[in-house]
């Protein structure tokens, strides 16, 4: 199973996993008669692999142009966006025109925010170059920048063409980001499939973990890899395919992402906590909430907990930071656009592979669950 097809009518795609997959883009380009090729990347990406990627585009003999945009965070912004989408109108695009995203989950989110509203819209395919976004931001067309009245606010729905994750890419991701990437991996798991967290469970640590040790650079069980990324993906691609615009079930992805979020807006999205540390945090406050509510069970959430300790993802807030004030934090969760007024809404676990919405939840039950890991 390493092909992924996203089911959605006349916008369905497939997300191609594996080494070398990126070898099919020619192929996938060759019926399609794109009049330009918009490559967008970051600068760390550009770097390493701007070039082959340019040798295979060349090779299809389409007029292209590749933008390199800052890295990091702060490239989802009105300003970079504005800065962007100039430079791509220089080139002249028409309707038939593509962009390729080229890099993790900021340029993904990015590059498909510009596709659905240059022209009105223009196609664009997602190449993810992180953990992250192969099993995430890639594959289910949200696409936004941020606002500062709060991240991923200015977006739209837009699904991609296709999906190319090309693992030869993941080689060189740091190791803290592997790891973020996979607290995404675990999430998929818990809220959709027992099996899959018991695989996970059995391999992860021989198979991803201990092939790490050098924090610069990843040494790839490829076979692993391509597993964990192929079954969360196929998690999501089944979720999206049933509610794209999240009107009900695809809140379940966001299964440790409300506590998530309260923590990553208190550090301001910087490097001091990555998305996927802020989610393995989450879940844990996620779990907790879900046993005051009489679902899973303490010996469940000390399996997972244990899972965590083990690929040393974070389950404490302490781990990032020493001391949280919770008046902020609750601020912060008061923002949350998930949240209508003081109606809380949470994604919780009735047991490991089954996510529920709960709805009506109060701020005493928040507190709860989050002083418990503070
Ligand atoms: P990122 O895109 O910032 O990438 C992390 C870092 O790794 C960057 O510095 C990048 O330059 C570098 N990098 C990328 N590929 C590399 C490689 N192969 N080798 C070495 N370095 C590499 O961050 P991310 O974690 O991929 O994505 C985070 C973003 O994704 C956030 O903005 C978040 O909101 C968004 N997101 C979107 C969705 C969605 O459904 N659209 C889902 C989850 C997250
Ligand atoms: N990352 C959550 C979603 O795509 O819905």
């Amino acid at each position: 199973m390493s092909n992924i097809q996203v089911n959605l009518a006349n916008r369905s795609y497939q997300v191609l996993i594996g080494s070398g997959k990126i070898n099919y883009l020619p192929e996938f380009l060759s019926n399609k008669n794109y009049s330009k090729i918009i490559i967008l990347t970051d600068e760390n990406v550009a770097k390493l692999y701007l070039n082959s990627l340019i040798s295979i585009v060349k090779s299809t003999k389409i007029a292209f142009h590749s933008i390199i945009s800052k890295a990091g965070e702060g490239a989802k912004s009105f300003a970079n966006l504005e800065e962007i989408s100039e430079k791509i109108l220089q080139y002249e695009i028409d309707r038939h025109s593509l962009i390729i995203a080229f890099g993790g989950g900021v340029i993904g989110d990015l590059s498909g925010f510009l596709a659905s509203i240059l022209l009105r819209g223009i196609d664009f395919i997602q190449v993810p170059t992180t953990l992250l976004a192969a099993v995430d931001s890639s594959v289910g067309g949200k696409t936004a920048i941020n606002s500062k009245f709060g991240k991923n606010l200015i977006g739209s729905f837009y699904q991609p063409k296709l999906v190319i994750c090309d693992l030869d890419f993941l080689s060189t991701l740091p190791k803290r980001e592997l790891k973020a990437g996979y607290a995404e991996v675990v999430k998929s798991a818990l809220i959709k499939d027992k099996n899959f967290f018991e695989f996970l469970e059995a391999n992860a640590e021989k198979k991803f973990y201990s092939q790490t040790s050098n924090a610069n650079s990843t040494q790839i069980d490829i076979e692993f890899l391509t597993t964990i990324i192929s079954k969360s993906c196929q998690i999501k691609a089944d979720i999206v395919s049933l509610d794209e615009t999240e009107q009900g079930q695809r809140a379940l992805l966001n299964f440790g992402h409300s506590f998530a979020h309260i923590f990553e807006t208190e550090t301001n999205y910087s490097n001091e906590m990555l998305h996927g540390e802020a989610v393995s945090i989450g879940i844990m406050m996620a779990l907790e909430m879900s046993k005051n509510f009489g679902f899973i069970t303490k010996d469940e959430i000390e399996r997972i907990s244990n899972h965590f300790k083990k690929i040393a993802l974070p389950i404490l807030p302490k781990e990032i930071r020493f001391n949280w004030n919770i008046k902020n934090l609750s601020v912060h969760l008061y923002k949350d656009k998930k949240n209508e007024n003081k109606n809380l809404t949470f994604i919780l676990l009735k047991k490991i592979g089954e996510a529920i919405i709960q709805k009506s939840v109060s701020y005493d039950d928040f507190l709860l669950a989050i002083n418990k890991y503070l």
